[in-house]
């Protein structure tokens, strides 16, 4: 018997080495060279490659010799586009390459850019103005429906500004310049403008000393970040463009099957992409109140894989049916609908435990439950804590006893609602005007969560202390944060195009750069293959982007 064994393992093992072998040596797809007159060797330089008439785009990154390699099973033979991510440089060839059976070699070369203010992220941008970091803060509010570009090119004089912020202050958050969207006003949503009065004045009079078009601006240098390096180098990235130019991804989560679900927070609809073929079917849902903004914002899976999200203004939350396809809207209670009744958030994930689904309404700050055996709301009111604080939260994460996590975006605590008494307890960051925003529990029931002015954090209920990590680039502002089984934690830059991925052990973390300008919102991980993915998705580029590390 042992002899049998060991010849079975040798097979078996033979077999394995053969084929980690062939990969080793296996042609790559496509490789090559990147060169530039100012750089010989150029690390980190991003290149993408889209087959014509495909709607996916693979992307990797050149290592340290500066050389790029797509693998062999990544890049089926066609005609492919080639373009680059790398600040300051722009692609002057080959545009296009063959790419037959065997593989093909392309050295590719590039030239400076002319114009690099308009390779900016949001995040070049608020580190190249001059000025402090409290003086520069409110941009961080108007990245939200818009790059910031359009603001430094733009020519207003103090006055102007008032009223440009102002509009802003009356569009729908899910609005783009393409597809806007007026909130109905009358509640105090739609009154709170974008930025705060008291810092209106000089918010209008820093933006008319730095724009581009004013010839008496103030002179500032562009400061672009490093390109990628090392670690950072080991990534391929595929993006899939949505059929709908206007897509608004704000969610993407993938279910058990291996479906990339996304909820559009511009439009009445929510799709699912199939990544082995790049189709996508997009999902109609039921308007509820013609006169409200349309979209939808959180989008989460139930134990089941029943898809839930949650329909803003449109005041319900909805269930599509994993085995069915079949959507279900929960309307909360007319007598409970204000102008302004918006249900961002939906927390289906421990409902299974007290068959309960926790959800919000951003307008009066309540939290509402929706017993699924009734399809009855329950209104559990605002989340005052025994002291009379009361706090509101963005993101309501659940815990597995399916306890309700408060993340207050507006200040810098965290909260939790007992699901059985209803009690509020509040705790305080420790870094100072945190902003929590979005988060999760991992399988320990810890709770990760995003700090849009800080970084990563987690809540340790046990110890009930909170431990936090900066991510190393300025204006990050991270969204969302999530936590994989094998310990490693992500996060994702509504202002850098970068995702962060964090070992808690050693406090390393490693940023990788995304292909495109993407707005990241929510952040996921799919644990099905030898390490985590990291889906996101491009909230102004109409594509859901997948992360595969290569270490
Ligand atoms: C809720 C979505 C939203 C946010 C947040 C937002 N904008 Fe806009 N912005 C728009 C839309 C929609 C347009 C195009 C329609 C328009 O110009 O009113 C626009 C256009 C602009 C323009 C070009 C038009 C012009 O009048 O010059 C500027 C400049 C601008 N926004 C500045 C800002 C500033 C500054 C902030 C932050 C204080 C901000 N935006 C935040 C939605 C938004």
């Amino acid at each position: 018997m042992p002899f049998i064994r060991f010849i079975l393992s040798a097979i078996v093992g033979g077999i394995l080495l053969g084929t980690l072998a062939a990969n080793a040596q296996a042609p790559a797809a496509l490789t090559g060279r990147v060169t530039s007159a100012q750089e010989a060797t150029m690390e980190g330089v991003l290149v993408s490659a889209k087959r014509e008439g495909t709607t996916i785009t693979t992307t990797v990154v050149t290592n340290a010799e500066g050389r790029y390699a797509f693998p062999a099973d990544r890049l089926q033979p066609g005609k492919y586009t080639i373009s680059i991510r790398a600040v300051g440089y722009i692609l002057e060839g080959p545009k296009s390459v063959e790419v037959p059976a065997a593989g093909a070699t392309a050295d590719l070369r590039l030239n400076r850019a002319r114009n690099i203010h308009l390779q900016l992220s949001n995040a070049e941008w608020i580190a190249s103005l001059p000025g402090t970091d409290r003086e520069k803060q409110f941009l961080t509010g108007c990245t939200g429906c818009h790059t910031l570009q359009r603001l430094f090119t733009a020519q207003h004089d103090v006055d102007e500004w008032i009223q440009v912020f102002n509009r802003m202050g009356r569009y729908y958050p899910g609005s783009t310049p393409a597809q806007p969207q007026l909130l109905v006003s009358g509640g105090e949503r739609s009154e709170r403008p974008r930025v705060d009065p008291k810092v209106a004045q000089a918010a209008a009079q820093f933006l008319v000393d730095v724009s581009l078009s004013n010839p008496e601006a103030k002179e500032y240098d562009f400061k672009p970040l490093p390109r990628p390096k090392g670690r950072a180098t080991r990534v391929i990235i595929t993006e899939y463009d949505l059929p709908r130019k206007n897509a608004y991804p704000h969610d993407v989560v993938v279910d058990a099957d291996g479906q990339a679900w996304y909820s559009d927070f511009g439009s009445q609809i929510m799709g699912v992409l199939d990544p082995k073929t790049g189709k996508v079917i997009d999902y109609d849902i039921p308007v509820v109140r013609p006169e409200q903004p349309k979209g939808t914002l959180d989008l989460q899976l139930d134990r089941d894989g029943n898809v839930w999200i949650a329909m803003m203004y449109q005041s319900a939350i909805a269930k599509m049916d994993r085995a069915t396809r079949k959507l279900t809207v929960f309307p909360y209670p007319k007598e409970w609908w204000g102008p302004t009744t918006q249900a961002s958030m939906v927390a289906p994930r421990f409902s299974h435990v007290d068959g309960k689904v926790w959800s919000n309404n951003q307008e009066t700050r309540e939290y509402y439950r929706l017993d699924l055996a009734t399809g009855k709301f329950e209104n559990t009111g605002k989340a005052v804590d025994k002291n009379g604080r009361q706090i509101s939260a963005y993101g309501i994460p659940t815990d597995h006893d399916n306890n309700m996590y408060l993340l207050e975006f507006s200040g810098t605590s965290i909260g939790r609602r007992d699901a059985k008494t209803l009690e509020v307890e509040i705790w305080r960051t420790p870094f100072p005007n945190s902003r929590p925003r979005r988060g999760g529990v991992d399988h320990q029931n810890r709770l990760w969560f995003a700090e849009y002015h800080g970084g990563i954090a987690m809540f340790d209920p046990k110890t009930k202390t909170i431990k936090e990590w900066m991510t190393p680039t300025k204006w990050d502002n991270p969204y969302g944060v999530v936590a994989a089984r094998n310990g490693e934690v992500w996060t994702g830059s509504m202002h850098t195009d970068l995702v962060t991925r964090l070992f808690p052990d050693t406090d390393d973390m490693v940023q990788y750069l995304l292909p495109r300008t993407t707005n990241i919102r929510r952040v996921f991980l799919e644990e099905t293959g030898p390490r985590p993915t990291l889906w996101v998705g491009s909230n102004h580029g109409a594509s859901i982007v997948r992360v595969e590390t290569l270490d």
